[in-house]
């Protein structure tokens, strides 16, 4: 699974390899029975010979030896059988462990992975990476583990057969690559395939996904025959490519059984001749005709192998490549922690850019500690983005920010993440109760701690008129039910008050609530933000009542930061934007420090 370029029988078996290392103890067991059941495979035949040959006795068949005969045959086969239910026991034991493993890695890197990776990822994707791709891991250890059995029995038989006789089994054993040469070809058609029908399949999860999270605006929109077009195009696409690999491995398997069936034939006729002459033995001639066309079974197994290794690689690279997505933010060898409170958080000369757009243009600003800073300006101007950065969950294009004169990329980035508590934009909450939810940054909170900081956020009253109170369960789930937004933000808002951390982020925190409601959870951050650095993005800036400044971002540009009189007094773009909320929305117009004279009553 490492390099994704080499022959798939060895990439699979480095990865067989390396998932029986990791387990030596199940790992030796295996190997142990499986070497087993491979040569009783071969002591099988033996023992028929054995029998075989006694029948010719001049004194005829003896009981005794028939008895005897039929018994060692019996055991054998009975100690074959064994072997095989222990074998697939222990090899599905194997594969489960290494698709554990490998969830728990996939997973762990997941969480690793910058935001910036998730913003150019699907939802079906990801949520095919879990299963399709993590089955896929599964599937090869396994193959692994039948590849083994298939080399160990054909092991077994082929010795048997060299020591009746050699010739006879050259020839037979050399037909086996030439039979496989199609297969080698025909497998990279497989794979082709096969990565086509895991982009189909990544389009059908989201199809899935859209009808799950976007079942109202497909009904309003009449959008049913849209849904239903896009997926019988995509099931079509599907059925195409399964097609073609099943094509692709079942010629393999046709021309392989064409070229050994020939052999097989010539191994007839040689040894025909041989008996015929007197250098061979009738039932020699049999039992190695049994082991040959025996020793193809488990080729065949192998060819099967081949193919459905050929078929999950696609899914291989694809976990791959996350695997080896780099770390975006990665903190350095020698990251400072950060211990206490910051006294300054400064921006200097900060751009920004998602792809080929800047989004921050040169954005310089000085913020002190315990200051309340509020941040405003046109849709699409970048505010989201500024807390983005200061969060550091994307690095600047060029400049930087410090928090007292550190570097935030030196700085240990966990210690940041412990000092910021965020409600953003689109809250976010798991499906879970409302209690675990509101304890996420807190998971020692009491009882008491969390109706406390529920009661901040004017939640209190709502929770409690629920089924189950602080035991409801959030989601669309069998025992979860659906909340309003505006409550979703609230429940946001009462985690970030009980996480208690000294910075604190509010993104449009308050434009789901009603006017009561926005009071309410107004005078609760006015609480909450005493003493604490904060930066609140408002669309409203009726909510940025006591703000110390605002900061203006347009088009990227910081185009103004200080008190409100100030920027309405300097700055054009906030001067704009007041006096479009000011005519839109008298009725909230009872902003902060704002001269008697611009004051407007509705
Ligand atoms: N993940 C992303 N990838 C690429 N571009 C993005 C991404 N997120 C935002 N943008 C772009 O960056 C610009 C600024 O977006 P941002 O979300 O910061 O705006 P905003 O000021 O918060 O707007 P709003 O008030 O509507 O929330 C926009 O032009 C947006 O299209
Ligand atoms: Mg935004």
């Amino acid at each position: 699974m490492r390099e994704t370029t080499r022959h798939p029988v060895l990439e699979a078996a480095q990865l067989g390899l390396r998932a029986l290392l990791a387990q030596p103890g199940l790992a030796a067991v295996f190997l142990g029975v499986t070497l087993a059941e491979g040569f009783s495979q071969g002591l099988l035949v033996w023992a028929l010979r054995g029998a075989l040959r006694g029948f010719s006795d001049p004194g005829g068949i003896r009981d005794g030896a028939l008895l005897s005969a039929a018994a060692l045959i019996f055991g054998v086969w009975m100690l074959r059988s064994a072997c095989t239910y222990f074998g697939e026991d222990l090899s599905a034991r194997i594969a489960h462990r290494v698709e554990h493993q490998g969830a728990m890695q996939l997973m762990q890197k997941l969480l690793s992975l910058s935001v910036r990776f998730f913003d150019k990822r699907s939802q079906g994707d990801l949520a095919l990476a879990t299963y399709a791709d993590l089955k896929g891991i599964r599937f090869v250890t396994m193959q692994i583990s039948v590849i083994a059995l298939q080399v160990s029995r054909l092991c077994g038989l082929a010795v048997v057969a060299w020591l009746i006789s050699p010739k006879l089994t050259l020839v037979g054993i050399a037909m086996i690559p030439l039979g496989l040469l199609p297969a080698h070809w025909l497998g990279q058609r497989v794979t082709r395939a096969a990565a086509r029908e895991r982009d189909t399949h990544a389009g059908i999860s989201e199809d899935f996904l859209q009808v799950s999270s976007g079942i109202r605006v497909i009904k309003v929109n009449r959008a049913e025959g849209r849904m239903l077009a896009q997926t019988e195009r995509h099931m079509r696409e599907l059925f195409a490519v399964l097609v073609k690999q099943v094509q692709a491995r079942s010629l393999s398997r046709l021309l392989f059984e064409a070229v050994t069936g020939t052999g097989l034939v010539i191994v007839l006729v040689m040894g025909g001749r041989d008996v015929g002459a007197g250098r061979l033995e009738w039932q020699s001639l049999f039992s190695v005709l049994i082991a040959i066309i025996a020793v193809y079974s488990p080729v065949t197994g192998l060819l099967g192998s081949f193919n459905v290794i050929n078929s999950v690689l696609p899914n291989l690279h694809r976990l791959q490549q996350v695997m080896d997505a780099p770390v975006e933010v990665p903190d350095r060898a020698d990251a400072r922690p950060l211990r206490a409170t910051p006294d300054v958080i400064e921006f200097e000369h900060v751009s920004f850019q998602y792809e080929e757009q800047t989004v921050l243009r040169d954005v310089s600003a000085r913020f002190r500690r315990g200051e309340k800073i509020g941040v405003v300006g046109p849709s699409g101007a970048g505010k989201s983005t500024f807390m983005s950065l200061l969060l550091r969950l994307y690095d600047p294009t060029s400049g930087r920010i410090t928090l007292d004169g550190v570097d935030l990329r030196d700085l240990v980035h966990a210690d940041l993440m412990d000092h910021c508590a965020i409600v953003l934009q689109e809250p976010f909450l798991f499906p879970d109760t409302i209690a675990n939810n509101i304890r996420l940054a807190k998971v020692d909170a009491s009882h008491d701690e969390i109706v406390a900081a529920a009661k901040a956020a004017n939640i209190h009253t709502e929770i409690m008129q629920m089924e189950r109170g602080y035991d409801t369960v959030i989601a669309r789930r069998k025992d979860g039910r659906g909340i309003s937004v505006g409550q979703k933000q609230r429940l946001c808002i009462a985690a970030a008050l009980l996480k208690n951390a000294p910075i604190l982020f509010l993104d449009e925190a308050t434009s789901n609530l009603d006017s009561v409601s926005e009071r309410a959870v107004q005078s609760a951050f006015e609480r909450l933000m005493v003493g604490r650095t904060s930066f609140v993005i408002a669309h409203r800036l009726s909510t940025l009542r006591t703000v110390d400044r605002i900061l203006v971002l347009d088009h990227g540009h910081a185009v103004g930061l200080g008190t409100h009189a100030e920027l309405l007094r300097d700055c054009e773009t906030y001067r704009r934007l007041w006096m479009a909320q000011m005519s839109a929305e008298p009725s909230r117009g009872d902003p902060p420090p704002t001269p008697a004279a611009l004051r407007v009553t509705g």
